[in-house]
């Protein structure tokens, strides 16, 4: 077979793969790289935060320790002390009692999602997703052909009359949620609304996942219940190592009741046999021999300082029509434009006037054109947050005035 235009190319792939986008932040992130341009558009963690010190330290011990086995085939479940470890954090940190069986290792939470919708989605399943809502679990589910079920959220979380009417029509096999902080909108559910959507799912058979990468990089406020410990057997747990040590190494993991582990193990199997073991014995070695909280404590001070930044800068810069949240935690904050205002027609005002975002389009399941976007804090330091907002406070004044 011959395989040189696009057109050839079509015909061999799978429906599964043939109407999933790409990832339309990785096409923004190739505008923003002129280093002229400054960028809000990533969701990257700040590298001057990386422990290269202490990891490479790590590195070492584990060689010490282990020695030639650590480059070995290893278990399907993961590092043993690795999930043991993450088991007593979670007794620790949110009195939640998970034994380290019911967590698997996955490479990276991304890893989480893709197994989740292998185990559990037949093609037009119904889905519950966040309205705004993170684009890598649009992306991973989209390959399963799910249908997807918006639920808008708002500063206090899910609309439960919404979330109500999709249940009683679809009765969805998943419902997506990023309860601390979420990606892209930085807002966090408040406790009433975990309970609210908490009672709808319990006794269903709707399996809710709690996708919580940010949980830990809190800011202000107190730290709120979460599905697992509101409904432990409707709940799929995930977590990450992605923005408290480093992304580069792709590790995550999933908390699943006893069935669901045992499919999700068949497939990670299927998949990749098992997560990089070296990773998981370097990160375990880097969070014994260092103070973990204290690193996180770091990340958490500095997020903060340029959270704020921003937020002083948009009341300064942004004409006062326009809505943003003020997250508690985490690296992203949300924008709202007058209605009927494009921000994708505003990126391209923005991006000549050198500042970058992601217009708010892909983080909705159904939308061409939207008056929201994503601006992310966590890369930028505070003096430049002042001039990149700046620009784009100018930017939406143009196209206001247009
Ligand atoms: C909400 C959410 N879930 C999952 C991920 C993927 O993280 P990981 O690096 O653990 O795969 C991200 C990454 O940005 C995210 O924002």
């Amino acid at each position: 077979m011959k395989i040189s235009s696009d057109l050839s190319m079509k015909s061999i792939f799978s429906d599964r793969i043939s109407d999933v986008p790409r990832s339309f932040i990785r096409e923004i992130l190739k505008v923003a790289v002129d280093p002229s341009v400054i960028s809000f558009a990533g969701g990257l963690p700040n590298r001057k935060l990386f422990p290269i010190d202490e990891i490479k330290q790590a590195t070492n011990r584990v060689f010490e320790e282990y020695g030639r086995d650590v480059l070995q085939y290893s278990k399907t479940e993961g590092f043993p002390e690795l999930r043991r470890y993450i088991s007593q954090r979670y007794l620790e940190k949110q009195n939640l009692d998970i034994p380290a069986e019911n967590i698997l290792i996955t490479n990276g939470s991304q890893q989480g999602l893709d197994l989740l919708g292998k185990i559990l989605l037949n093609k037009m399943d119904d889905v519950v997703i966040e309205e705004p809502g993170y684009l890598g679990a649009i992306q991973a589910f989209s390959v399963y052909r799910a249908t997807f079920n918006p639920v808008p959220v708002s500063e206090v979380g899910m609309d439960i009359e919404c979330l109500g009417k999709v249940m009683s029509k679809a009765a969805p096999k998943l419902i997506y949620t990023v309860p601390n902080f979420q990606n892209p909108s930085g807002i966090s559910y408040s406790d009433a609304n975990r309970l609210a959507v908490a009672d709808m799912v319990r006794n269903t058979n709707t399996l809710l996942i709690e996708d919580d990468p940010y949980g830990d990089l809190r800011f202000e406020g107190v730290g709120k219940k979460s599905f697992k410990q509101l409904i432990p057997e409707n709940t799929v747990l995930l977590g990450s190592f992605s923005k408290t040590v480093v992304p580069a190494f792709r590790l995550g993991w999933i908390v699943a009741p006893d069935g669901i582990m045992e499919k999700l193990v068949i497939a990670k199997q299927a998949a990749d046999l098992h997560t990089n073991n070296f990773a998981q014995c370097v990160i375990y070695r880097y969070i014994k021999d260092n103070d973990f909280d204290e690193h996180i404590k770091k990340i958490v001070t500095v997020y903060s300082s340029q959270r704020n930044a921003m937020i002083k800068s948009i009341g300064r810069y942004f004409p006062p029509e326009i809505m943003y949240t003020k997250p508690e935690g985490g690296m992203f904050l949300w924008a709202t434009l007058p209605p009927e205002t494009s921000s994708m027609k505003l990126f391209e005002g923005a991006i000549r006037d050198k500042v970058a975002f992601v217009p708010g389009h892909p983080f909705y399941v159904n939308r061409k054109e939207v008056n929201t976007f994503r601006l992310n804090f966590s890369c930028v330091d505070e003096e430049t947050i002042r001039i990149g907002i700046s620009r784009l406070g100018q930017a939406i004044k143009d196209q206001l005035a247009a």
